[in-house]
């Protein structure tokens, strides 16, 4: 295993994957910089020991071609007071000439950050000559983008190709506290797992399933398992096509002797709107005309009461459709549930994390991810390319 503190920086050129990749509004607000904070302590680390810092990172999804809305120009002043106005400057291309140049007449403790690599086609096909051009900017290259570890892109995988590659901090960090949590020797160990979709989770349970002693269900994703255990579920988000899949997965946790807890009771609505109504129901009460938005209140006790007497404790999907105040309510018991608990928590993926953001409660969560798909895929048992390349 390559480490980054063995690596002489002093007047290098560090080349940096970085994901910045962070939530904005219409205006080009930055709505939550979690992604931008975790970054800080391997960048703070290159610039104190004198190492000319390039950072690259991807903003959404601009599909090969520039595209303004999604420029990374934006973020380069919120860096700069994030570093304590530590020299700052920003290239609008991510290869070519006036790239270089500007890295050539780059000073030690000093940042220039990239423009959107999704900007060129390249990045995505992770294509040779756009890895090495891209290369070419740096001596040594660094990835710390662990949200982005399971895309195999030029930025995540082919740069390495072409110089020694090492784990950032946030790397390191990341997958050492997922691993740590998935195989944490504190019992119980629970996952809790919500969310609209149960095909993006089917494989994460199955994991799951061999080191829980407990998994809490909840969100649009129960719906497909209470209707496998013949509920009705009225115009809920279902999976149909998964039904015979929950149903496995519920005997497996059975044979495996894993708790695996689905709401007892839950919020309804005819609509999803922001004045909408609200109404609790038990499991076996669902009107065909109805559609399940959250998890109720005598579900969020048990869960509450579970997450109590666990040690260990990861957390990924929200509860409910929670963006709406009247059924966010489960979201925002867990997430306070998961802040009380005696345990090693981690929160996972985008949605989750935003609630224990606007809760205030991040500080009292052992680790809040800033991985989403990525982190799925790390629960799920996958070998992520971009952790795999930089020799992690
Ligand atoms: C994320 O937000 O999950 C990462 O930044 C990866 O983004 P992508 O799904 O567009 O590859």
């Amino acid at each position: 295993m390559r480490n980054l503190r063995d690596v002489e920086l002093d007047g290098k050129r560090v080349l940096m994957r970085v994901d910045f990749n962070v939530p904005m509004d219409k205006q080009g607000n930055i709505l939550d910089d979690g992604k931008m904070r975790g970054a800080l302590p391997t960048i703070e680390y290159v610039l104190a020991h004198n190492g000319k810092l390039i950072l690259m990172s991807h903003l959404g999804r601009p599909k090969g071609k520039p595209d303004p809305k999604y420029s990374l120009k934006g973020l380069a002043p919120h860096l700069k007071d994030l570093l304590n106005g530590a020299a700052v400057s920003f290239a609008e291309d991510c290869i070519g000439s006036e790239v270089e140049e500007k890295v050539n007449n780059m000073k030690p403790g000093e940042v220039l950050l990239l423009e959107n690599l999704r900007f060129r086609a390249g990045e995505e096909e992770n294509d040779p000559d756009f890895s090495r051009q891209l290369a070419t900017l740096g001596d040594i290259y660094i990835n710390d983008a662990f949200g982005t570890a399971h895309r195999a892109h030029s930025s995540t995988v082919g740069v390495a190709e072409y110089l020694s590659a090492y784990a950032g901090f946030l790397m390191e960090a990341e997958v050492n506290m997922l691993k740590s949590v998935v195989e944490s020797p504190e019992r119980p160990r629970m996952a809790i797992l919500g969310g609209a979709k149960v095909a993006d989770k089917l494989g994460i349970i199955e994991n799951l399933l061999e080191k829980m002693d407990i998994i809490l269900i909840g969100g649009g994703m129960a719906n497909t398992f209470l209707k496998a255990q013949g509920k009705n579920v009225g115009k809920s988000l279902l999976e149909k096509d998964l039904l015979n899949e929950a149903s496995r997965l519920l005997d497996k946790a059975e044979q495996k002797k894993v708790r695996l807890l689905l709401p007892v009771d839950v919020v309804i609505t005819g609509e999803i709107s922001a004045d909408a109504a609200a109404t609790v129901v038990g499991v076996d009460k669902v009107p065909d005309d109805m559609m399940i938005v959250d998890i109720g209140p005598r579900t969020i006790d048990i869960y509450r009461e579970e997450i109590n007497q666990a040690k260990t404790i990861i957390w990924n999907g929200p509860m409910g459709v929670y963006e709406y105040e009247q059924f966010a309510r489960g979201s925002k018991e867990i997430t306070r549930a998961m802040a009380n608990a005696a345990a090693v928590s981690v929160i996972g993926g985008g949605d989750s994390a935003v609630i224990a953001h606007d809760l205030m409660l991040e500080d009292k969560i052992t680790h809040i991810s800033t991985g989403g798909g990525a982190t799925l895929e790390f629960l799920e048992g996958i070998k992520l390319p971009g952790v795999a390349a930089c020799g992690y």
